[in-house]
């Protein structure tokens, strides 16, 4: 495989998602030519790669680390806050960049103070997670969670440059790596079947972060959501698709407290969005087995408890996606065929939801990495 991929999302001035090994050299490269002073946003588990990233930054410019939390922590308005203050008394102009040096709420932070500083500047993406990579730092959804809700407050901006350095995925640990992946399989059903086939092939494999398959499969993945979010940046239509597994996945995110890890919340939503696409005569069995067989084979959940449905119902009646009081669901008429189902019965809901539902939540699964946690 050559040494990087260049994916490209349309608009204008449209931007390059770069894919490759030992691309933090490059991170200069997508700055501005004219950004005199750069604030690097890492979490404090990226300190050492962030010192080096600086050192390699420097020069004529001036490099500013900003750490702030991990994970949702981080998404606060404070923490924007903080960041601001940052750039502030280091007087940041217009033509000065921020760069997001971290998992998915790490960029999209990032991406929050670059969209609202001084109504705007450069915002360089560096995402050191799988779900980062394929998701988050692609596609300028930016924004921070309210006492309210998630991503309440937001914009969307769109990078200048993603740069995917896959040596920086060798120290995530397995269950994170495979959570993260849920959103590659989503591609898979969404998009593309080739990756269910590497996947059936050899699941330990496609998600080996050091495997050519692996590779391949995030590789698509990205190139689907560049290719959606470049025809429907600001989710007017067809962005909507990416929400496969995720309307149920946030109902899911929400009564967990969000202990759970996004994918493994996601994965339970495919298979329920899968189960409603069946039982609405849109979708074949053996599809829906393919589903369970592909996301059981990588350790990720398909089951739920029982007992939750009607706080799940509620919460996702409440979901921002929720429109005009309608409850809609991504589902497909096929794989690789989604489509929006507005407004569904309640009792078709339910019974979807007795499809994956178990009297128990499943503890931890004895083959391969269970990625719940
Ligand atoms: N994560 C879904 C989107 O970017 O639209």
């Amino acid at each position: 495989m050559t040494n990087t991929t260049e994916i490209r999302v349309a608009g204008e001035p449209g931007y390059a998602i770069r894919v490759g090994h030992g691309l933090i050299a490059e991170v200069g490269d997508a700055l501005p030519e004219g950004a005199r002073k750069v604030l690097v946003v890492h979490p404090p588990t990226l300190q050492k790669e962030a010192d080096a990233l600086r050192e390699s930054l420097v020069g004529e410019r001036e490099v500013l680390l900003a750490e702030i939390p991990d994970a949702e922590q981080g998404k606060r308005i404070e923490v924007a806050s903080f960041c601001w203050q940052i750039m502030g008394q280091a007087d940041f102009t217009r033509s000065d960049a921020v760069v997001g040096f971290g998992g998915g709420a790490v960029t999209d932070l990032a991406g929050f103070v670059a969209a609202s500083w001084l109504r705007g500047v450069a915002v360089v993406q560096v995402p050191t997670t799988v779900l980062g990579m394929v998701d988050a730092a692609v596609g300028g959804k930016t924004g921070v969670n309210t006492n309210e809700g998630k991503n309440l407050v937001g914009a969307f901006w769109a990078p200048r440059a993603v740069i995917c350095d896959l040596d920086l995925l060798a120290t995530l640990p397995r269950n994170e790596a495979v959570a993260g992946y849920a959103e590659v399989v989503k591609a898979g059903f969404i998009q593309y079947p080739e990756i269910l086939e590497i996947i059936e092939a050899d699941p330990e494999r496609a998600t080996d972060v050091t495997t050519d398959e692996f590779r391949r499969t995030i590789e698509l993945a990205i190139r689907m959501k560049a290719d959606i979010v470049g025809e429907d940046f600001r989710e007017a239509g067809l962005r909507e698709h990416l929400n496969y597994g995720h309307t149920l996945g946030h109902a899911i995110e929400h009564a967990e407290r969000y202990q759970w890890r996004h994918g493994a919340a996601v994965s339970i939503g495919m298979m329920f969005a899968a189960e409603l696409s069946r039982l609405a005569g849109r979708l074949s069995d053996a599809a829906v087995d393919r589903h369970r067989d592909i996301l059981t084979s990588l350790g990720l959940p398909t089951t739920y408890r029982l007992g939750a449905w009607t706080q799940l119902l509620k919460t996702m009646q409440r979901d921002k996606k929720t429109r005009a009081g309608m409850l809609r669901f991504i589902v497909l008429d096929d794989i690789g065929k989604p489509t929006v189902m507005q407004a569904p019965d309640e009792s078709l809901l339910y019974s979807a939801y007795l499809e994956v539902g178990e009297e128990q939540r499943p503890e931890v699964r004895s083959t391969q990495t269970s990625v719940k946690l």
